[in-house]
């Protein structure tokens, strides 16, 4: 359903996915307006920006949703780059996962889109490989965009130049409602002050908090602490997706290190000694001279996870609020796909009926039986 073009569209989070669909809706003449509590906790921020259906291993409707995504990808970040005048740093590099043995490789659940590589295949294209790999499968249709320095960036301020609202330091309390319609919601400004701001249609976009605004929303946090080292430039081409530890070399030598799976921290914020160790062992163990490089940082974050691990899109219980969350360890990669879905859906004429069908893998209610 379409909301009047007086009455802005409210996005709840001014994470990745608060941006990239108030980018959408704005560029199909949408009044938009995000409300964002505090940009810098967002996961957009904390991922390592792989975009890696293969390599993640994905499957099923998951895996449909994220190769679509993928080839969305170089248009989606092309209008991003005409809309802002900022380049997004996307890297179509290829990824490769080690196995131990061979064995291990080919049974992999997305073997079937990757090229299988020996322990010669893999020290051709990750020179220093550590000797506990003897096997590969390079996707090279995989690759990593700069999340954290530039697409993010870029995003907003192509928001900006299309006219979208920001409302920074602002917390949604509560939904208000009339009936099972949506009717405002009510915040917490900056200065503190308590507010109301009435709304027909909102896209809530907030990340792992979720549950907070709508209980019956099954998504929970699971931490993820992060570093990064400073590599020489060319010392790595591809992106090393290990098991428990992937390194993303940036285009400047910059090397991202991800990341620890943490459901049982909660939002436990900071860092700990063991997580830290955790990365350095999957350093060691990948690429031996990086324990070498000189640190740069060290951060933590909270993906929104869900049973499936598979994000909530589309229409939510009340009528006017939709759904964009819960994309877990795959929100930078889906990105392009949820904007697509979530402008369709706030449409006049709707989604289309193969949107409709994939919209509906993605209910917010799946598993309720
Ligand atoms: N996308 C990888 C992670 O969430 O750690």
């Amino acid at each position: 359903m379409a909301a009047s073009s007086e009455s802005p569209v409210l996005v709840l989070g001014g994470g990745l996915m608060g941006l990239a669909v108030a980018h959408q809706l704005a560029r199909a003449g949408q009044a938009v307006e995000v409300l964002s509590r505090r940009r810098s906790e967002a996961a957009g921020f904390v991922a390592a920006g792989m975009l890696a259906p293969h390599a993640e291993g994905l499957s099923g409707a998951l895996l449909q949703l994220g190769q679509l995504s993928l080839e969305r990808v170089p248009a989606w970040v092309a209008q991003i780059e005409a809309d802002s005048g900022l380049s997004c740093g996307l890297r179509p590099c290829g990824i490769v996962v080690p196995f131990a043995t061979a064995a291990e490789r080919d049974v992999y659940p997305t073997a079937a889109w990757g090229e299988a590589l020996t322990r010669e295949g893999l020290e051709r294209e990750l020179p220093g490989i550590g000797p506990g790999w003897q096997a590969g499968l390079l996707f090279r249709q995989d690759g990593q965009i700069d999340n954290r320095r530039q697409l993010m960036r870029a995003l907003e301020r192509a928001c900006v130049e299309l006219g979208v609202r920001f409302q920074e330091g602002v917390e949604v309390l509560e939904l208000l409602q009339e009936g099972d319609r949506l009717r405002g919601v009510r915040v917490r400004d900056a200065a503190a002050t308590v507010q109301t701001l009435e709304a027909a249609t909102a896209v809530l976009c907030s990340g792992a908090w979720s549950a907070q605004l709508l209980p019956q929303l099954p998504v929970f946090p699971v931490k993820g602490q992060m570093l990064s080292l400073q590599g020489p430039r060319e010392a790595l081409q591809r992106v090393i997706f290990g098991p428990g530890t992937y390194l993303v070399p940036r285009e400047d030598g910059l090397l991202v290190v991800g990341a620890t799976s943490e459901r049982e921290a909660g939002f436990t914020e900071g860092l700990t000694p063991f997580g830290q160790r955790q990365l350095q062992a999957g350093i060691e163990a990948l690429l031996p001279e990086a324990s070498q490089w000189p640190p740069m940082e060290r951060w933590w974050g909270f993906r929104p996870c869900t049973p499936d691990e598979g994000p909530l899109l589309g229409p939510s219980a009340v009528t006017g609020l939709w759904l964009a969350t819960g994309h877990h360890r795959n929100g930078v990669l889906l990105a392009a796909i949820t904007a697509e879905l979530l402008g369709a859906c706030l449409q006049p004429g709707g989604c289309s009926p193969a949107q409709q069908a994939l919209l509906n893998s993605f209910r917010w209610d799946r598993f309720n039986g």
